[in-house]
């Protein structure tokens, strides 16, 4: 049976190691996922603790194109269904957004449809509003993923306003380098979830840095040398020996695990805090998004900081948390519809053009 109904917009996500394609129908109001295809590239990268840019953007290449028969063929709708084609263009590995972003102007041009350029960090928030009525406007918009700690004020789903964001690591960057002090391996972020389940988040004091100068504005450095220190002990100088740090026994894993995650959440609830006085007109709803959003401690701080505070939080189903391309077809689903089959002239770029890298927006130079 022929495809007629809302608009069916398919997504491309190819910015750090997930190969994803999505095919998203806006009708009546809402966003509904028909398909959600994602080739991880855990397996690869895993000898090297961490995502190699190179094997990134070949693995791309081998995965793009049965990506997107999948998620057609998920979603029951054929080639000339299509009414959009979104792509993320910004921000991530430049080798590994090309791929996308080829593949996304190939499209449109063959099938003479529109191809809208969206930005991987603010579709994280648009994750939010998947297979679900909108929420109410205002919103604070908080991502938190490998890349990102960034904190928005949203008037609508498509326009974003940036007000905090981390002066050092991304809160998903420290989760991972968390996990390789322990020895906990890649990818981090779940592996210290897991360890921390079984600890005593008490058991050692780390500190939550949240910074106050200039707004909202949060960081994860001194965390992350608090737990090195904690975990191998203090650097000692030629007059004063490093006092010798308790071994790395797996009990002492489980707690540092519970004691890192626990000073993490509260820097991000925090910021949160701050956020609110800087949002002007008081916000209804939080949405949240990024890898780090798939934490359980995180989320469940996250609805209780939103309950005291009278706002709805959304965080996204597990599946929408990381990379996937249902967020990106989502958000371009929202912008307005360019003319023609859009502008090709855009181009993959490694910095979010919205939330400028980990360092919050450029400065003006003087
Ligand atoms: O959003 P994402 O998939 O990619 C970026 O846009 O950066 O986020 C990846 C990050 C990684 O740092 C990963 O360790 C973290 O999200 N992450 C988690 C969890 N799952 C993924 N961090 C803490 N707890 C988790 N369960
Ligand atoms: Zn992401």
């Amino acid at each position: 049976m022929p495809y007629a109904a809302g608009m069916l917009v398919l997504g491309i996500e190819t910015s750090c190691d997930e190969t994803a394609a999505s095919v998203v129908e806006w009708t009546a109001g809402a966003l509904k996922v028909r398909s959600n295809v994602v080739a991880s590239q855990e397996a690869l990268h895993a000898p090297y603790g961490g995502v190699v840019p190179e094997l990134a953007s070949r693995a791309h290449l081998d995965c793009i194109v049965p990506t997107l028969e999948r998620a057609l063929e998920h979603a029951g709708v054929g080639w000339k269904d299509l009414d959009r084609v979104g792509v993320a263009h910004c921000p991530g590995l430049i080798g590994s957004l090309l791929v996308g972003v080829s593949a996304a102007k190939g499209l449109a041009w063959s099938l003479g449809k529109p191809v809208v350029p969206v930005d991987h960090v603010v579709a994280h928030l648009a994750a939010c509003l998947l297979d679900r009525p909108m929420p109410a406007w205002p919103a604070l918009g908080l991502v938190a993923s490998g890349g990102h700690t960034s904190v928005f004020r949203l008037d609508g789903p498509t326009e974003p306003q940036l007000i905090g964001w981390t002066i050092d690591d991304a809160i998903g960057e420290a989760f991972d380098k968390a996990a390789a002090m322990l020895g906990l391996g890649y990818p981090g972020g779940p592996n210290i979830e897991r360890e921390a389940a079984g600890g005593d988040p008490q058991a050692v004091r780390l500190p939550s840095a949240y910074l106050r100068r200039e707004g909202v504005q949060f960081s994860f450095s001194g965390l992350k040398t608090a737990l090195l220190y904690a975990a191998r002990g203090v650097p000692g100088t030629p007059r004063r020996p490093s006092p010798q740090a308790p071994p790395l026994t797996p009990e002492r894993v489980r707690d540092l695990a519970a004691s890192f995650q626990q000073a993490a959440v509260a820097s991000i609830i925090e910021g949160l805090d701050a956020a609110l006085l800087h949002a002007g007109e008081r916000p209804r709803s939080l949405l949240v998004g990024g890898g780090v959003s798939a934490n359980h401690a995180l989320r469940a701080a996250l609805e209780a900081w939103s309950a005291s505070h009278g706002i709805e939080c959304r965080v996204p189903i597990m599946a929408h948390c990381i990379d996937n391309a249902a967020m990106i077809a989502g958000l371009a689903a929202l912008m307005p519809a360019p003319s023609g089959i859009g502008d090709l002239g855009f181009v993959a770029e490694p910095m979010s053009r919205i939330a400028r890298g980990a360092r919050g927006p450029q400065r003006k130079a003087s």
